[in-house]
């Protein structure tokens, strides 16, 4: 290691995406839109859905259980649990808590982060600092949504978008000289009404009212998140780029939020990545908000996209707004 620094590396990464599949086509009976519409402004194809019976941590558990699997890690070794979502089962208690109960995460501490489509690369982000000042050894982070249950599907602008899903990764210390080598957080919250759920919080709570307005479902100005979301991702992956002393030509693989295959084709032009370097799932699943960088970093290993030695960049862009990034010497 350059720098004797002690660094967090992934263990084992999983994934879970629920069975039931809506595609474009099922939404052309739905609202006035067409696949056509769908694919060429977004590349997305069709997306998971839960079932009435799954909330997130019916996902989230499976997901947990297959990276716990693959990293070789028993969950009584885990020191911490962290949760990223803006649909959890209740307010409280926490998503965490319910998963660390089932999993029998007996010896672990649990939280859930609110952080949008941004929250897995913050999650990693956090445990990576209790791993590298030696605090803790083994910790589960989960990104995890249910976003069918906040989606208007009376309202073309927003529901063809988004999906289901969970996604998760082990983190502990780095054995060689890779793992995360530099990230990057931000956020700008005088902007976060661009992308909301107004209703059901203590602004505004659930009422006759609040039912009626259809204040419990995302609420999103496309054309201004879709500006922000560019300059932003760009920024986070310059931002870990160069504190690690590389370029982005330097980059194996490039990991973006799947929000929208033009922000995403956008943010590597401007890094200067090929387009055959983007890891590009979006077209299955949607934009599955916290889950989109897990899943795709589980089925990029499984497909052997990435391999040892390799330098993965991961940027994500979300409600807040924030925006992060992660540089990763893959081990
Ligand atoms: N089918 C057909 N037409 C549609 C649809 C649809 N599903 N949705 C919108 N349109 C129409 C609009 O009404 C508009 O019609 P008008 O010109 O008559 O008003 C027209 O298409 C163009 O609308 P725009 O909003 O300009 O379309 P744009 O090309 O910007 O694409 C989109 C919209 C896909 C939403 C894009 O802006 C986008 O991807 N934005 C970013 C979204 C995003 O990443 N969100 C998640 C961030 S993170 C998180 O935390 C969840």
């Amino acid at each position: 290691m350059a720098d004797n620094r002690r660094r967090a590396a992934f263990l084992g990464v999983g994934r879970y995406a629920p069975e039931k599949v809506l595609t474009n086509s099922d939404f052309e009976k739905m609202v006035d839109t067409t696949d056509e519409w769908i694919i060429e402004r977004t590349g997305v194809r069709e997306r998971r859905i839960a079932s009435d019976k799954q909330a997130a941590s019916d996902l989230a558990i499976p997901a947990a259980l297959k990276a716990l699997e693959t990293a070789a890690v028993s969950p009584e070794e885990l020191d911490l649990i962290i949760l990223g979502t803006v649909t959890p089962d209740f307010f409280f208690p926490s998503t965490a808590c319910i998963v660390q109960d089932k999993i029998g995460a007996k010896n672990a501490g649990a939280l859930d982060t609110s952080v949008g489509c941004s929250a897995f690369i913050y999650d990693c982000n956090i445990a990576s600092q209790f791993i590298e000042n030696g605090r803790y050894e083994r910790v589960l982070v989960i990104g995890v949504e249910t976003l069918s249950k906040i989606m208007d599907f009376t309202d073309r602008n927003t529901c063809v978008l988004f999906g289901d899903g969970a996604g998760a990764a082990v983190l502990g210390p780095a054995k060689r000289d890779g793992g995360i080598l530099a990230t990057h957080m931000k956020a700008d919250g005088s902007l976060g009404y661009l992308l909301e759920m107004p209703g059901g919080g203590s602004r505004q709570p659930p009422s006759h009212e609040s039912l009626e307005r259809r204040m419990h479902y995302i609420k999103m100005a496309g054309r201004e998140v879709f500006k922000h979301a560019v300059r932003s991702m760009v920024e986070a992956g310059r931002y870990v780029l160069e504190e690690a002393g590389y370029e982005g030509e330097d980059v194996d693989l490039l990991i973006p939020h799947q929000a929208n295959w033009r922000i995403m084709s956008s943010v590597a032009d401007k890094l200067k990545i090929p387009h055959g370097k983007v890891f590009v799932n979006l077209d299955k699943y949607g934009n599955t908000s916290a889950a989109s960088i897990p899943i795709a970093l589980s089925e990029a290993l499984e497909q052997g996209r990435i391999k040892a030695g390799d330098l993965v960049l991961n940027v994500a862009f979300g409600a807040g707004f924030t925006w992060a990034a992660n540089l990763v010497r893959w081990e």
